[in-house]
C-alpha cells in the first residue's frame, strides 16, 4: 500500500536541523527543499539531507514549490512577512516560536491564516515535551484538583548565543517574548489566560546586549487563580524551564530537563494522622526540542484534514501576554493582555 507523504521545505540552517531530523524520522514526511540567506549553510544542510538543489531566495523557492508544507526556523523578526507570503502561496505552514515579537506582527498573520487554504501551526515546543504532557494529563484527571497558583520559569543563559539577529538594536528581541514566551505558553496551556499581568524586569548579567535579560511576571486568572513567571536570559545556570503546579489537592513539579516528574497528593496519613504526601515520580523521556512531534501533528493534520491545535490565534495570544508584561514593566502598572478569537 503506496503511503501518503507530506512534502516539507524547510528554512533556515539553525533550529531547522532539528526539523530536518524530525521529517527522516517520521514515514509520512519527506524533505524537497530547504532554504538558507548563508550560502554555505544552505548548501551544506542541503547537501548532507541529499537535496540536489539548494536556495538562498525564500521567494525562489516558494515559486518553484514542489512541497506542500514550509518550516519556518528563521529570526522572529520576518516570521510576518514569511508567513504570510507561504500562506498567500497556498502552502501549508509550521511556524517555529514565537509567532513574532509584536502583536502587530501577529495580528497580521492571523488574518493571513485565517483565509489561507493551507492549515497553520505555531512551534510552541513546551506542548509536545514529554514532562509537560504528564503533567497536564495529571491535572486533565484531577489528581491535583482546582490549580490556584502555577509557576514557571525560563531560564537560559544567551551569554554565548551570538545569532546576530538575537540582539538586533532596531527591532528588538525582549527576553521575555523571544525565550520567555516558552512560560508564558506553558501556562496558558495547563492553566488558561491570565487577565492582568504585574511585571517588573532589569539589566545585571547581559550588560552588553540591548534589552533587559531578567522579567518577573505575577499573573491573574479568572476565579482568583495566581500564577508567576520568571525568565532569565543571563543567569549562570544549565537551560532549565522549573515548573510547579499547586492545587487544592496536590502539587506537580515538572521541567524540561529531568528524567521524572513528581506528583504530590493527598490521602495517605502517618501515625500522627497528617498528611504524608509522598513523592510519585512519573518517568518521562528527556525531549525538550520535539521537532519530530511537531513534524508528527503537522502530518496528521495535513493528511488528515484535522483541526490545528496551536493556531496562529493561539501564538499569537501568548505574544499578547508577553505583550502586557513589557508594558506592565514599562508603565509600573497592572495591564490585561490583549487577546485576539
Ligand atoms: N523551539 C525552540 O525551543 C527554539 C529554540 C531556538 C530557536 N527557536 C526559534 O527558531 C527560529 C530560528 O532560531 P535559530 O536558533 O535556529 O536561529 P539561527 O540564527 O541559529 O538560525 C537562523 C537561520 O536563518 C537564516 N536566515 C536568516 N534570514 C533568512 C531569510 N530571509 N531567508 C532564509 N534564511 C534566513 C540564517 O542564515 C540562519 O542560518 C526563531 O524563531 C527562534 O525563536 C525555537
Amino acid at each position: 500500500m503506496e503511503t501518503k507523504q507530506v512534502r516539507f521545505a524547510v528554512v533556515g540552517g539553525g533550529m531547522g536541523k532539528a526539523h530536518i531530523k524530525g521529517i527522516d524520522e517520521i514515514p509520512e514526511a519527506i524533505l524537497t527543499a530547504f532554504c538558507d540567506i548563508d550560502e554555505n549553510v544552505a548548501k551544506t544542510v542541503s547537501q548532507e539531507a541529499g537535496l540536489d538543489k539548494y536556495y538562498t531566495d525564500y521567494y525562489e523557492m516558494l515559486r518553484d514549490g514542489g512541497f506542500d508544507c514550509i518550516v519556518l526556523c528563521t529570526p522572529d523578526q520576518i516570521h510576518r512577512e514569511q508567513c504570510v507570503a507561504a500562506l498567500e502561496a497556498g502552502y501549508h505552514v509550521l511556524c517555529e516560536k514565537p509567532l513574532a515579537l509584536t502583536m502587530e506582527d501577529c495580528r497580521a498573520i492571523d488574518a493571513a491564516a485565517k483565509t489561507a487554504k493551507g492549515k497553520f501551526m505555531v512551534g510552541q515546543i513546551c506542548r509536545k515535551t514529554p514532562g509537560f504532557i504528564k503533567a497536564k494529563e495529571l491535572i486533565d484527571e484531577g489528581r491535583i484538583g482546582e490549580i490556584f497558583f502555577i509557576e514557571s520559569e525560563y531560564a537560559h543563559d544567551y551569554a554565548h548565543i551570538v545569532s546576530p539577529w538575537r540582539w538586533d538594536t532596531v527591532n528588538l528581541r525582549p527576553a521575555i517574548t523571544g525565550g520567555g514566551c516558552h512560560a508564558v505558553d506553558l501556562i496558558r496551556w495547563l492553566a488558561g489566560d491570565p487577565i492582568e499581568v504585574m511585571a517588573y524586569s532589569n539589566h545585571k548579567c547581559l550588560l552588553d546586549k540591548p534589552c533587559d535579560d531578567a522579567t518577573i511576571s505575577i499573573l491573574k486568572f479568572e476565579n482568583n487563580v495566581m500564577g508567576k513567571v520568571f525568565c532569565s536570559i543571563g543567569c549562570k545556570r544549565y537551560y532549565t524551564m522549573r515548573t510547579v503546579i499547586y492545587g487544592t489537592k496536590g502539587t506537580i513539579i515538572c521541567d524540561n530537563r529531568s528524567p521524572e516528574i513528581t506528583l504530590y497528593e493527598m490521602g495517605e496519613l502517618d501515625d500522627n494522622g497528617h498528611e504524608k504526601y509522598p513523592a510519585k515520580p512519573f518517568p518521562v523521556d528527556i525531549n525538550h526540542h520535539n521537532a519530530t512531534g511537531e513534524i508528527k501533528d503537522m502530518c496528521d493534520i495535513i493528511l488528515g484534514d484535522l483541526p490545528v491545535e496551536i493556531t496562529a490565534a493561539e501564538g499569537a495570544n501568548t505574544v499578547a501576554v508577553c505583550e502586557a508584561i513589557l508594558k506592565s514593566c514599562e508603565t509600573g502598572k497592572p495591564t490585561a493582555p490583549e487577546y485576539i478569537k
